[in-house]
């Protein structure tokens, strides 16, 4: 009946024929627009993408007001029930296994996380900072399996911050009890005192560099963070080809969902040397994430009479539906996922570091 009514106002639910057509014809356009652009490649030293100028993050504060301090609610009748995970899911390492793939959203996660930690050779004994941190997935992973670890996180995130509070006091959560120390604020804003200088083994981002906008100073501050064996490990939505006109968000279809956003090249993140080395870096294909904001979009609209109207008004209905949309055709659909994807880097701090940040402001 809802849905109907919403059908009526132009709002077209996932898996209506309107819907599908509408991401099938904006899949090939964009497709047909990234080949186009690929014949005439852009050099880095060409491309004019500034990544040590103004403030490390830009737009923080409309940034949650426009998406990650939305009600509560919205998130869990989307994201995958255990985890509560904000970032790509993982289905495979090419596009025929990703399509295949028979598995749920909540095991795609699962697998996400068994990939980073993995990759980033977790051990058990490290402390660990997680900068930008949502609602506390890797948090959960990780006490799942190392009880002990010890763990800092951050997110400006009010919704996020008291999602993670209640858990901790929830004793049926993983989280119940957690020694996790939680840090509610805008990592460019904290002092470093504050965060811990020169506390950690190892620092995660897990989809919080595509809010960055200073690299330099995002670089130095968790080289700041680490201890001098310390190592940082980055998972991000990046573009293969360096497409300078696609970089901010703003100049795109996304930008009215992540405002400050950015989408990194993957050469860009490979050369932020000066206050680590690459250990090593992977590209995983863009289908994984047009899958999970699949299941997401798929998600929301199976619950969709527990947000309207109560919680969400006709156009934010219509707003977050744009929302799963754009993302899938714009992004991740388009060239079999070859395009827009996500990387991950495994960095290590440079010994010298300590000397030279200490000397050098962060981004204004
Ligand atoms: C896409 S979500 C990813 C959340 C989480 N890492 C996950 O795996 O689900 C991006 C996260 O970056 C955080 N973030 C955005 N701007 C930030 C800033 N200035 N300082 C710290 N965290 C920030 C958001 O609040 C959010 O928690």
């Amino acid at each position: 009946m809802r849905e109907k009514h919403l059908h009526q106002a132009g709002i077209f639910a996932y898996g209506s024929d309107e819907l599908r057509l509408y991401e099938e014809r904006l899949t090939r356009y964009f497709t047909r627009e990234y080949k186009r652009l690929a014949e005439t490649p852009v050099q880095l030293a060409t491309a004019a993408i500034p990544t040590c100028e103004g403030p490390m993050w830009e737009q923080t504060a409309a940034l949650m007001d426009r998406h990650f301090d939305a009600d509560l609610t919205l998130f869990q009748t989307f994201l995958d029930s255990h985890f509560m995970a904000y970032t790509m899911a993982y289905y495979g390492e090419e596009p025929a296994q990703i399509l295949k793939s028979e598995i749920t959203l909540e095991s795609a996660e699962r697998a996400k996380f068994d990939l980073i930690c993995e990759r980033a050779g977790v051990c058990g004994h490290e402390r660990i900072f997680n900068l930008g941190c949502g609602f506390g997935p890797l948090e959960t992973y990780l006490s799942e399996r190392y009880p002990q670890l010890d763990i800092t996180s951050i997110t400006p995130s009010r919704t996020q911050a008291d999602y993670i509070r209640r858990c901790i006091d929830n004793s049926s959560h993983p989280l119940y009890k957690n020694r996790l120390r939680l840090i509610e604020g805008d990592f460019g804003e904290v002092p470093l005192e504050q965060l811990g200088a020169g506390e950690y083994d190892l620092v995660f981002a897990i989809g919080a560099f595509e809010h960055v906008n200073n690299l330099h100073a995002a670089f130095q501050k968790i080289a700041c963070l680490l201890k001098p064996s310390g190592r940082t490990f980055l998972h991000l939505i990046v573009s293969k080809p360096i497409f300078p006109q696609y970089h901010n968000s703003s100049d795109t279809l996304i930008g009215r969902f992540f405002p400050g956003g950015h989408i990194w090249p993957v050469a860009i993140i490979e050369n932020q040397t000066d206050f680590f080395h690459l250990d090593r870096h992977w590209y995983l294909n863009g289908l994984n994430y047009w899958r999970t904001l699949d299941a997401w979009h798929q998600r929301f609209w199976r619950n969709v009479d527990q947000l309207y109207p109560q919680i969400l008004a006709e156009e934010e209905i219509r707003y977050w539906n744009d929302y799963f949309v754009l993302c899938k055709v714009v992004l991740f659909a388009p060239c079999n996922g070859e395009v827009y994807g996500n990387g991950h880097f495994l960095f290590s701090r440079h010994d010298k570091v300590s000397a030279q940040v200490q000397q050098q402001p962060f981004g204004l």
